[in-house]
């Protein structure tokens, strides 16, 4: 199968060129200049020809932070691996790395087969996952080596949610050790969870209970001290370090010091942090609930900081963290105490819109766009080559966007399994036109053409950052 996209502006994170692309079965096999013999030649034997005039053509992209069925407060997150896959599809992205749990007194294997069960045949795109590690003992030690060999090689470790996830910080710091010299890398849930839950007792005693509390005890300066903190871990442990879903500037500043100074610390952040805030969580009557996610929105003006960190690379990835909830019957488990609201937001559909808005309101390069979306996420987490890039050899995971279509972010069309939008009417300029997944086409002619189960399982190399 030969499938030629020809005329569009072909946007890597290192350079743009108009070109047209060349693929054959699974692959990117050539670029070649737009008009030039070569690249006209393609089209005699072609057996698709796509034409992306007027629209950028990117590699699919890689969004590093998945909760598909993620069980969370006595509910299980409403996307499947089914349906989370297919909405990331038709919002350009082609590939997921979720999250698989180690449950506490199990093993990492038994956490890692129940997700490779609940996704396999499932996903419309490809996928990996990470480790959740919450049980950090001498068995798990050993097994983080073993996974790491079977391209499971990132583990996240959570300082919040004490009794469920959470680690103290000898067991983080095991944990890093053994990271240290098996080449994964940490990721953290960074804030701290015993210093919240008595803040959060605290609020309910006093009886407030709504959504906006969530936000008000998980204190910006519990997630900066957790940052500090995970970092000080890391360097003693000597691993590599990765904050996730980073919101509360003072913990930027905490990673953009260790940055400073040459350490091997990453973050991410979300773009419910770009464009949410803390308003949004006090919206009336049980609404706010809608936004509670860990670690929470924050006020306003933390935004222009996030977006300065993502300019400057303190901050190289976005993520969605997508974990949703409906609000109708598991938001509301929440009414009368907001401790008791799943945590977590959906949005794996939105995330390229999102950031290419940012494009348009100047907040970042066209390049840029590419590089937080697509070739950084790749790079940090082991699939660049093969994901992240157009590039001969790379898998043909290619995304057609249209830079001038205007569209309505909505609950009525999005194709998340979840009942509300956190953007509801928010319009975006942008959207995704065609989309291939190794060489298929699973968006075009705004129809979904894919199947479940086109998607594979891809193990993952070592953080290519630290090789
Ligand atoms: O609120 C969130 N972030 N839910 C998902 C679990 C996590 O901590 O990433
Ligand atoms: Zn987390
Ligand atoms: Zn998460």
């Amino acid at each position: 199968m030969r499938t030629v996209i020809q005329n569009g502006l072909v946007i890597n994170s290192s350079d743009e060129l108009r070109a047209d692309v060349l693929i054959e079965d699974d692959k990117v096999v050539a670029l070649a200049v737009t008009g030039s013999e070569l690249a006209s030649s393609w089209t005699a034997n072609a057996d698709k020809v796509i034409d992306a005039t007027g629209k950028y053509v990117l590699p699919g992209g890689v969004d590093a932070h998945t909760h598909m069925e993620m069980p969370f407060g006595g509910t299980v997150a409403a996307d499947t691996f089914e349906t989370g896959t297919r909405a990331a599809a038709w919002g350009g992205t082609t590939t997921i790395v979720d999250f698989a749990i180690q449950q506490k007194g199990s093993s990492l294997r038994e956490g890692l087969d129940a997700w490779h069960a609940k996704a396999e045949s499932q996903c419309a795109i490809d996928y990996a996952f990470h480790m959740i590690v919450s049980d950090v003992n001498d068995q798990s030690l050993k097994e983080m080596d073993t996974l790491v060999g079977e391209g499971v090689t990132s583990f996240k470790l959570f300082m919040a949610y004490p009794g469920v996830l959470y680690s103290d910080d000898g067991q983080i710091l095991r944990a890093m050790q053994r990271a240290g010299d098996n080449g994964g890398l940490i990721m953290m849930h960074a804030e701290n969870g015993i210093a919240i839950d008595v803040l959060a007792a605290q609020a309910l005693e006093r009886g407030q209970t709504d959504p906006k509390y969530h936000g008000v005890v998980r204190r910006e300066l519990l997630e900066s001290e957790a940052t500090h903190r995970a970092i000080q871990l890391a360097r003693v442990a000597g691993s590599p370090l990765y904050i996730v879903h980073l919101s509360a500037s003072q913990a930027l500043d905490e990673v953009a010091g260790a940055r400073n100074m040459g350490l091997n610390v990453f973050a991410e952040t979300c773009p419910q942090y770009l464009y949410l805030s803390t308003e949004d969580l006090a919206k009336p009557g049980f609404e706010g609930s809608k936004y509670v996610c860990s670690t929470p929105l924050r006020p306003m003006e933390h935004q222009a900081q996030l977006w300065k960190g993502l300019r400057t690379n303190d901050l190289s990835v976005v993520s969605t963290d997508h974990c949703p909830f409906c609000f109708n019957d598991q938001k509301v488990l929440g009414i009368g105490d907001f401790t008791k609201i799943p945590n977590g937001l959906p949005g794996v559909e939105n995330r390229m819109d999102l950031l290419h808005q940012g494009v348009v309101d100047g907040h970042i390069s066209r390049r840029r766009w590419v590089e937080i979306a697509c070739a950084t996420p790749a790079r940090m987490f082991g699939l660049y080559g093969r994901k992240g890039v157009l590039a001969p050899g790379a898998d043909a995971d290619v995304v057609i966007y249209d830079p001038k279509a205007e569209q309505v972010l909505s609950a009525e069309t999005h194709h998340m399994a979840v009942d509300y939008s956190c953007y509801e009417g928010k319009r975006i300029t942008g959207k995704v036109e065609t989309v291939l997944s190794r060489g298929r086409v699973l968006i075009e002619g705004n129809a979904y053409h894919g199947r479940k189960g086109d998607g594979a399982y891809v193990p993952r190399e070592t953080c290519q950052y630290l090789t």
